[in-house]
């Protein structure tokens, strides 16, 4: 339900790419998804703003945050709504999607952000942190682009952009939320797959920026990781945004299925995923074969990312 409109006056930005478009923010209220909805404010783009106003773990829920970031976006002449559903269920999903079409009449673009972070050691993960991570991440995407996708199809037009992490590509203590970005690269690449023939993209970005969710970061203590949480506290989510609101517009219309990074003014495409190396033979390996094989070949240059220590 659309709880409040900004109003309409215009800053007479002469390069507003998104005009005329609406776009929902998942997760707008703080953080990285504030910073999303102001750029793509910014760029002549209606807003629905959704919060459900929680705490980092998930607990409780507040208006207030979608709230004032409505009032930001209409106090620089732009237009927006709040919505406070939350995205972890169906009807949540589906709820933010009417918001738009009854505040705006249509819907353009989808950017999928909302999350929750509850970090812990594997052997010590509850069963409900694991669900609650990958409820709001992996569950939360999909349930807004599942309310989303027939329009896109319907209209031959739409843009989505989802949130995954670093973490997808492994890191320590983490195993709710690593597996469900790396779940939501997944299924950025399928959807990128189901819709792109309708003339909809569906990419993906890995964000780096200060926030309450990198103060409770679970780091590991590799060399690799050791000074992260310094560089994290000088990156602002306002460096992000430029990307997803760029990934918006008609200009990235074959770009499709892709992954980025985006940490302050370094922005990177990952690579795709495909074998490296290959063995090959006739027929069915035995154990024996490749017991022999697979060290002097597809292992022989690989790196224990977490070699076993003493003690
Ligand atoms: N900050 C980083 O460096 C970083 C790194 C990698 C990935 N990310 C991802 O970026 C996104 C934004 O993170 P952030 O750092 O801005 O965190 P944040 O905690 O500042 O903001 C997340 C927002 O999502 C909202 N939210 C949470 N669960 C929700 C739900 N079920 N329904 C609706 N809203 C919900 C929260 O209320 C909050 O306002 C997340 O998906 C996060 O995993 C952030």
């Amino acid at each position: 339900m659309p709880v409040e409109a900004g109003n309409i006056r215009r800053t007479g930005n002469s390069m507003q790419r998104l005009s005329g478009k609406v776009a929902i923010v998942t997760g707008a209220g703080r953080g990285i998804g504030r910073a999303h909805a102001l750029a793509l404010a910014a760029e002549g783009a209606k807003v629905v703003v959704n919060d459900y106003g929680g705490e980092l773990d998930g607990q409780g829920g507040s208006m207030s945050p979608a709230e004032t970031v409505v009032s930001e976006i209409a106090s620089s002449g732009g237009e927006a709504v709040a919505n406070f559903d939350d995205v972890v269920s169906p009807d949540g999903g589906q709820s933010i999607v009417d918001t738009a079409l009854e505040a705006f009449g249509r819907i353009d673009v989808l950017v999928n952000n909302a999350g929750n972070y509850r970090p812990k050691m594997i052997f010590n993960m509850p069963f409900d942190d694991w669900d609650a991570v990958v409820k709001v991440h992996l569950y939360g995407h999909f349930n807004c682009i599942r309310a989303v996708s027939g329009i896109f199809r319907e209209q031959r037009s739409g843009r989505i952009i989802n949130t995954a992490s670093e973490a997808w590509l492994g890191e320590a203590a983490v195993s709710n939320y690593g597996a469900a970005k790396a779940g939501i690269v997944g299924l950025t690449r399928v959807v990128a797959r189901d819709l792109g023939k309708y003339g909809v993209t569906c990419n993906c970005i890995c964000p780096r920026a200060s926030t309450r969710m990198t103060e409770g970061l679970a780091f590991d203590q590799s060399a690799e990781r050791e000074g992260l949480s310094d560089v994290l506290s000088k990156l602002e989510p306002e460096d992000v945004s430029p990307l997803v609101a760029y990934l918006a517009t008609e200009g990235a219309k074959d770009i499709n299925g892709q992954v980025f990074l985006a940490s302050g003014g370094l922005i990177a495409l990952f690579s795709e995923p495909r074998p490296i190396k290959t063995i090959a033979k006739d027929g069915r390996w035995t154990v024996d074969e490749i017991s022999r094989l697979v060290p002097q070949t597809l292992a022989a240059e690989l790196e224990n990312p977490a070699p076993a220590k003493e003690g």
